[in-house]
């Protein structure tokens, strides 16, 4: 694990990704294999600490969880900062620019630590080791780094740190394509109360802006009985809510050959298991259907809430974006939507600025947002991600200019977050107590039913119930509210 800089042959002889590979899409129905640990690695961890900074989406969450458990099953404990770590591992996110510049500065800053300790062991995961000219840029402009993983080969984590361990080398392993769906990974799960559970890995969508498609593979759902089970052991271990997660949850089952079972039906099933709360992110329009509304109206436990990205309002940069439908469109889902889940809370992604938005452009993404009544929304300027379709359109927009349309945007957005929260006021809601608040020493907060957060009086006795609260104030961002 040298210093020393790389020059072009040194390169070449890694694993590296390949976008234009990881393009690719087969009809293949992809394999099924369950993780077993060697037993010969089961201590090599042992003594020895890791620490693991995680940026990005909840699958980058829940992914972190899957690394944890394999670390602890090789016998590493997990440190409570990273300064006192053996291991650091950084799971990135690839999304936008200004994401990917965190972890260079990240990556600059985590060198004097190697320095202090020569035996620490630093490992970049995740999303961004999936493009090609990340892996060329950490091997020649940062040597320190040691192991380098994608998004595909989490389970073979052991093999990574026994050879950075014992070996003392190098190890550069990223697949352009997926793999087979892995199961009985061991979890560290974050949380006690609220668990993620992945229902399916990948995107097939395309969006022509996006790198996800490219960073995460083809769409590939788990089997039912597995999610199932998995559920199951959650409610049993106290668990009172899962997030099931996917990037296109709408589009689950639609890879199985022969079977009949999607998103709609995934919901009824999990529903009648009886766990106190079913959420999930994220969603495409275009594959939301009628019974998947139904599952949410007739579900007890599947919550009124539904985050449905809409990208903008405007019919010809939806078209550019390749998104498949037209606002019209998109309205009318969502009126479907409000009419089956009565009280049902909408929150959406916007990217303005998009190449070749005009100002009329813009404008009929405001009006889209007036007329859906969002109750939140992540906005974005957009980010040119390379090797993806949007990256070679004409961008002519001055940066001020996109600024401009983005703060217009957050002012309706807050204006709308608002008026979703003022519903609540003096009405009594259910909240999944989660922990201290930052106002004040007595004071916890939750969420509700509909995903709003709650600040109210309290104690430690409380977290992980399910409490009654009078909700007597409502701030743009949070409720106040009081125990009946
Ligand atoms: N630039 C800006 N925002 C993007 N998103 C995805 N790709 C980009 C990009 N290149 C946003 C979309 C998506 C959310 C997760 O991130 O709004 O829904
Ligand atoms: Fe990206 Fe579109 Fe897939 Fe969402 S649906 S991950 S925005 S390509």
């Amino acid at each position: 694990m040298g210093d020393t800089i790389m020059d072009e042959h040194d390169i070449e002889k890694y694993f590296k990704p390949d976008l234009r590979q990881a393009r690719k899409r087969t009809r293949n129905t992809s394999e099924r294999i369950d993780f077993l640990l060697d037993e010969k690695d089961q201590n090599i961890g042992s003594n020895r600490t890791f620490f693991i900074h995680t940026y990005g989406c909840q699958a980058n969450e829940a992914d972190s969880e899957i690394m944890a458990g394999i670390l602890n099953a090789l016998g590493f404990a997990q440190a409570s900062s990273e300064s006192e770590s053996d291991l650091i591992i950084l799971n990135t996110c690839a999304i936008r620019e200004n994401a990917e510049n965190r972890i260079w500065g990240e990556l600059g800053r985590l060198k004097a630590y190697k320095r202090h300790n020569p035996d620490l062991i630093l490992a970049l995961a995740g999303c961004m080791p999936q493009e090609e000219y990340v892996v060329e840029r950490v091997l020649k402009k940062y040597p320190h780094v040691d192991i380098i993983f994608g998004t595909h080969n989490i389970h073979r984590l052991p093999d990574y740190i026994r050879t950075a361990l014992f070996s003392k080398e190098k190890v550069v392993e990223v697949y352009s394509e997926e793999g087979a769906i892995v199961e009985s990974v061991p979890k560290l799960r974050a949380h006690a109360y609220k668990a993620w559970v992945h229902i399916m890995y990948g995107c097939d969508e395309f969006c022509t802006y996006c790198i996800v498609p490219y960073t995460r593979g083809k769409e590939r759902s788990r089997a039912r009985e597995d999610i199932l089970s998995e559920v199951r052991e959650l409610k049993n271990q106290g668990y009172r809510e899962v997030t099931l997660l996917g990037q296109n949850v709408n589009a689950y089952g639609k890879d199985f050959k022969d079977v009949d079972y999607t998103f709609g039906d995934l919901l009824n099933d999990l529903d009648r298991i009886g766990i106190d709360r079913i959420r999930f992110a994220t969603s495409h329009p275009h594959d939301l259907d009628r019974k998947t509304m139904e599952a949410m109206r007739d579900g007890k436990h599947v919550m009124p809430y539904f985050h449905l990205p809409v990208q903008s309002g405007s019919d010809k940069i939806l078209k550019k974006m390749n998104r498949h439908y037209t606002s019209k469109e998109y309205l009318d889902v969502l009126g479907q939507l409000k009419e089956t889940v009565p009280g049902i809370s909408v929150t959406t992604d916007i990217i303005v600025g998009f190449p070749g938005e005009t100002e009329q452009d813009f404008e009929d993404t405001m009006d889209l947002v007036k007329q859906a009544r969002f109750e939140g929304a992540f906005t974005f300027i957009y980010s040119k991600r390379e090797g993806t379709p949007a990256a070679k359109y004409p961008d002519e927009t001055r940066e001020e200019e996109k600024k401009r349309r983005l703060q217009r945007l957050n002012e309706l957005v807050n204006e709308l977050y608002l008026a979703g929260s003022k519903r609540f006021e003096e009405k009594t809601v259910k909240v999944l107590v989660e922990g201290y608040s930052k106002h004040g020493e007595d004071m916890m907060i939750g969420y509700t039913e509909h995903n709003k957060l709650v600040n109210f009086k309290g104690n430690k006795s409380l977290i992980g119930k399910m409490i009654d609260v009078r909700i007597t104030k409502a701030m743009t961002w949070y409720l106040m509210g009081e125990i009946v």
